[in-house]
């Protein structure tokens, strides 16, 4: 694949609205905050310059799932601004160069959504198929045992009309049901409006979960955590009629030039994954791929994830790699505990950015940000405040980006709606971009080699250490351009012995994380030696 296509060489950028910059003063993100903070991620000389925002959800939303539940998916929650600003949010964006993605939920919706309370009102209702509604089991037992992805039944009794209605999530937040075409042709609508008001795709919100067993079988059982965890999900996930219902999605999107589509799938393994990918013709472009999400901090892990996805992959489809998001907690804070956590994060970030495949970086990952820790009573999660103490919940990730060392990080002028990190005087983004070996800059280096390197946006990914146990080593390779990726995921300098089949190259080094001047690879050797924790990228001199 070489022609040119900003979400396969691109560089994606979540950002979490609420989080991200507050110009109003009350408390919540706003658009007006990412608009005015647009020179962070592009054209500015000190720009971290990615290439596409992901906007989590913007629509109106009581806020029980913070957004994933939402009311009306045509219109912006007015805590975050107006769809004219958005229109300004999108044109901005466009001439920096910058594409813009929106989150898009349509497997549920809110329990306050117009079309959920019409589908309450009575069962003869026009719209009451289009939710999940099932006949209890003798004892008003529910239909069967299908679990809520947040724990407990996904059945909710409905005493007005004596039926259940099923939600993979919260009970606030009731399942679609596309098998009527009626709500398929009503989300392909929303899909337009969006796509007529300029916007470049969707990450599609559980998509695998979209269809589900129209007889309402039970899930086979098995061995897991949480009651969730203990069955196969066969009938409520992963229907093998969505990859028809998929590709009508992914028609959509072909009536506009140059659109994406990235599916974010509940519980997957690649190998389902790589099957809404497809040869990347018909159905999603990518697939998000969690495995680095949840690998400790060992570079077999990694190098296994890797190796899954490339072979679980059709060779035309895109990988995306992905390590932090609003869901999970910040890889600053997970990999080794969070001890040495920006040395760890240049590593992590050499790996994610040197991969084969769309990175998609997090917002505040770049400035090296932790979990700000929550107390019980400033919880917001639904999850946090159900599986307290055992699960925080993901506040901690969800916590303000901090700008600069004034009071509230300079994210707000008001009380924010979730207290940011504690290092906020030091740990910001002024701060970080004042610093030349800060994250920040590191991450900008990588992202500009990433950018005029041919061999890092299409070449193979050849893994160049069999066991890797302290560093990982891949080359990455095209016809015009070698590069060896050298990652030392310990805290001592190492020496190892990379793959003997490595060619008789010499290397020059384009990117170290560390500054010390020793030699990596003496002369044709294959012999490197890195210094603690670093990351460093090397072309083969030709
Ligand atoms: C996945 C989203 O990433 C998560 O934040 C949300 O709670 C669930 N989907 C439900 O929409
Ligand atoms: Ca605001």
């Amino acid at each position: 694949m070489s022609t040119k296509t900003w979400w396969r060489d691109g560089v994606f950028y979540q950002i979490y609205p609420r989080s991200f910059s507050d110009t109003n003063g009350d408390g919540i993100g706003d658009l007006q905050g990412i608009l005015e903070h647009l020179d962070h991620l592009k054209g500015a000389p000190d720009s971290l310059d990615i290439d596409a925002v992901w906007l989590s959800p913007i629509y109106p939303s009581p806020n029980f799932d913070f957004g994933y539940d939402i009311v009306d998916h045509e219109a912006v929650d007015p805590a975050f601004g107006t769809l004219e600003l958005f229109d300004t949010l999108v044109q901005e964006c466009h001439k920096r160069d910058i594409k813009v993605v929106l989150d898009l939920v349509m497997n549920h919706t809110s329990h306050q959504h117009p079309w959920f309370l019409e589908s309450c009102s009575a069962r003869d209702n026009p719209r009451r198929d289009w939710y999940l509604w099932a006949d209890p089991l003798p004892h008003r037992r529910p239909p069967n045992r299908w679990k809520s992805a947040f724990g407990g039944s996904g059945w909710e009794w409905h005493e007005g009309t004596g039926q259940y209605y099923y939600h993979m999530f919260l009970r606030e937040q009731p399942d679609l049901n596309w098998r009527n075409p009626e709500v398929r042709e009503r989300m392909f609508q929303t899909m337009r409006f969006w796509l007529d008001r300029g916007v470049d795709g969707f990450r599609l919100d559980v998509f695998n979960a979209y269809v589900k067993d129209n007889l309402l079988r039970d899930n086979p059982l098995k061995l897991g955590r949480r009651p969730y965890d203990m069955q196969r999900h066969i009938y409520d996930l992963d229907r093998p009629e969505l990859l028809e219902v998929l590709q009508e999605v992914r028609k959509v999107t072909d009536d506009y030039p140059d659109r994406v589509l990235v599916g974010e799938p509940l519980g997957s393994d690649p190998d389902i994954a790589a099957r809404y990918a497809g040869d990347g013709s018909d159905l999603l472009q990518m697939v998000f791929n969690f495995d680095f999400t949840e690998r400790p901090w060992h570079p077999a892990h990694f190098q296994r994830a890797i190796r899954r996805w490339d072979s679980a992959l059709h060779p035309n489809a895109q990988p995306c790699y992905v390590l932090s998001n609003h869901d999970v907690s910040r890889h600053a804070s997970r990999f080794g505990g969070g001890e040495n956590s920006d040395a760890r994060a240049k590593v992590a970030a050499a790996m994610l950015l040197t991969l084969r495949g769309t990175p998609f970086l997090y917002a505040g990952e770049e400035i090296g940000l932790k979990d700000t820790p929550i107390p019980y009573i400033e919880i917001k999660d639904p999850l946090g405040k159900r599986y307290w103490p055992f699960f925080r919940g993901r506040d901690g990730c969800r916590a303000p980006m901090p700008w600069n060392s004034s009071q509230h990080g300079g994210f707000t002028s008001g009380q924010p709606w979730m207290r940011i990190t504690p290092e906020y005087a030091t740990r910001n983004v002024e701060a970080q971009k004042q610093d030349p070996d800060s994250v920040y800059h590191f991450y900008r280096k990588l992202i500009a080699l990433r950018r005029t390197s041919p061999a890092l946006l299409h070449g193979r990914w050849l893994p160049m250490i069999a066991k890797p146990t302290r560093v990982l080593a891949y080359l990455r390779e095209c016809a015009d351009q070698t590069l060896l990726v050298a990652l030392n995921f310990t805290n001592v300098p190492v020496r190892v012995n990379l793959c003997s089949a490595l060619p008789p190259y010499r290397w020059k080094l384009r990117l170290s994380s560390s500054r010390s001047g020793h030699e990596r690879l003496r002369g044709t050797s294959t012999r490197i030696s890195l210094d603690a924790f670093e990351a460093c990228v090397m072309e083969r001199a030709r």
